[in-house]
């Protein structure tokens, strides 16, 4: 196991370069070609791939330092697996033309009526190439050298720019298109569109071909050197509104979790993105604490659908078809069809289904309902499943539990929420520490709770901190179902109209009360064993709650 210097290829005339990003750490594995730090100077930036593969020992260089061609950047004991690349190999592409210096332009040449014709300039070795980012849409009044699009080839990417000022008229490619040199990207028109011929296209490396990412194979020497093209340098201090500023690296890795850079703030040197931030724009998005423009905008329409890539929402003229009324919707609705809708879409949901015969409770039910006729207390089947719930929940406390981030979290305490159906929409009172009350106080609370959501009188304090949820359509009719669960909870129970049915007791078949459960749990926490073990634990206690005492 030999330790070796990595070390600064030839970066042709970067100089005294800062270091502005810093993407391995002591400890980690690294392969041959993979960015080390990226460096910045006052018009482009790089990242400077290694020599070797092995594991990092020492990083030599801190942010903010200047490095040069031949700066130590760190030490790596080589694993011998990976054999340290000549230097040549892991030459970076030499340096951006100067951004204020004329730039050479791509091919373009004047289409008639004032308009541009902007085409690929010559980009080397890339062949169909494709596009992975549209920089700008049509009636964007582009610079000139702004960037259009990005390619992307398995080894770097590059920006293609424009070789004309003007208002763009007309995209000629999509995200996905091959293009090679000469291929028609749009169409400027307009002020200041100055047409470059062909035969000015210089050949001009570019640092946003620094991609030498951790995902490109090394590839032989030669191929290393990286294709040229008559390329604008990603100038970090530029306008924003064109690109967002971030290394190669990172806007791979912000494409790749589907993260628009440009609502990304960055944390780095003059607003320079890091993966970090691409982490906690994505962590802030997923916790709901954010939300992205895209989602924002498309919501209310069209249920967002198009941000998962699906068909917009169908649009129809229904007037054609027929009278039709329109009306909005109450704020109730509004509010839970919104929670509904991430709850579906963010849990992986499997629902069990199962039977819990209830004959002697009903018999027990309504014998008590008759000798507390006077005591106005009427107690209900949900009364019964909230405490047999509670019981199960205690029996296996994953279905109590919710997800944090990494962990999980066991709740001990069991506040159990019931959905209830009112004139306004669905709302979901809570039963607190449903463990500590009996089946009357129970049944009570509940009454209460259901006239106040009825008559739309209840608080937040009313509706928070469940561990559980019931939603119980017996009163109404129905066998099995669905019910979607109640995020951050794990698990909600779905129980329908308890039917007299003909089951075999061995011998013969008896007319039996047969109360349908169905219980939805998060896959992410809890597997199918568990469900059905829970299920029918939950149906022994409805069938003889003498169980609970055991
Ligand atoms: N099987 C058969 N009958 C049942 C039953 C069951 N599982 N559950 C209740 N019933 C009966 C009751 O015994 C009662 O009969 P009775 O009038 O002859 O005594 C009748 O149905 C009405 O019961 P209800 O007043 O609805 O009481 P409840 O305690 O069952 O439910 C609420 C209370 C608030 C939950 C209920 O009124 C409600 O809103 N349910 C709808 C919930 C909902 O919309 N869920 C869907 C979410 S997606």
């Amino acid at each position: 196991m030999a330790l070796v210097e990595v070390k600064v290829p030839d970066i042709g005339d970067f100089k005294d370069v800062a270091v502005i990003e810093l993407l391995v750490k002591p400890g980690d594995t690294i392969k041959p070609e993979q960015s080390l730090v990226t460096v910045e100077s006052d018009k482009a930036s790089m990242e400077i791939p290694a020599s070797a593969g092995g594991v990092v020992k020492d990083i030599k260089v801190k942010l903010g330092d200047k490095i040069s061609e031949g700066s130590v950047l760190l030490t790596v004991e080589s694993t011998g697996a990976a054999a340290p690349a000549p230097a040549a190999a892991a030459k970076a592409p030499p340096p951006a033309p100067q951004a204020s210096a004329p730039a050479p332009a791509p091919a373009a040449k004047a289409a008639p009526a004032g308009a541009v014709e902007v085409r690929v300039p010559d980009i080397g070795d890339f062949k169909d190439v494709a596009v992975i980012e549209v920089l700008v849409k049509p009636g964007d009044t582009v610079k000139n050298e702004q960037s259009l699009v990005t390619v992307e080839s398995d080894k770097a990417s590059m920006e293609i720019p424009s070789s004309a000022a003007g208002v763009l008229k007309e995209l000629k490619v999509k995200v996905g298109d091959k293009i090679n040199q000469g291929d028609l990207i749009a169409i400027v028109e307009g002020a200041g569109g100055s047409p470059v011929k062909q035969d000015n296209a210089a050949a001009m490396p570019s640092p946003a071909m620094a991609a030498a990412q951790a995902e490109a194979p090394p590839a032989p020497a030669q191929e290393r050197t990286l294709p040229t093209a008559a390329l604008p340098p990603h100038d970090p201090g530029g306008p924003k509104g064109t690109l967002p500023h971030a290394s190669p690296s990172v806007r791979k890795f912000a494409r790749e979790l589907g993260v628009p850079l440009d609502e990304v703030k960055g944390s780095g040197p003059k607003g320079r993105i890091t993966q970090e931030d691409v982490q906690a724009f994505t962590k802030a998005v997923m916790s709901g604490a954010a939300q992205t423009k895209a989602a924002a905008g498309k919501a209310p329409a069209g249920g967002g659908g198009e941000a998962l890539g699906l068909l917009p929402w169908p649009k129809v003229d229904f007037e054609k078809f027929g009278p039709v009324e329109r009306k909005d919707r109450p704020r109730i609705k509004k509010i839970s069809a919104a929670n509904l809708h991430r709850n579906w879409v963010m849990i992986p949901h499997v629902t069990n289904h199962d039977d819990a015969d209830i004959t002697e409770l009903e018999a027990f039910r309504v014998l008590l309902n008759k000798e507390n006729e006077k005591s106005g207390v009427k107690v209900t089947m949900l009364g019964f499943l909230i405490k047999a719930c509670v019981a199960a929940l205690k029996k296996f406390p994953e279905f109590n539990s919710s997800l944090d981030g990494e962990q999980l979290v066991y709740k001990n305490y069991w506040h159990i929420g019931f959905a209830a159906d009112t004139p306004n929409g669905l709302v979901v009172p809570v039963i607190k520490d449903a463990d500590k009350k009996g089946v009357l106080a129970i049944s009570q609370e509940m009454a209460e709770l259901a006239k106040k959501a009825r008559d739309g009188k209840l608080g937040p304090a009313d509706m928070q901190g469940a561990t559980f949820t019931i939603s119980s359509l017996g009163g109404i009719g129905g066998t099995y179902f669905t019910p979607i669960i109640n995020a951050p909870e794990v698990a909600i129970l779905g129980v329908c109209k308890s039917q007299t049915q003909p089951v075999w007791d061995g011998k013969q078949f008896a007319p039996r009360l047969i109360l349908p459960l169905s219980l939805s749990w998060d896959h992410r926490v809890i597997d199918g064993a568990a469900a059905a073990r829970f299920n029918s634990y939950l149906g022994a206690i409805l069938s003889d709650f003498r169980r609970t005492m055991l």
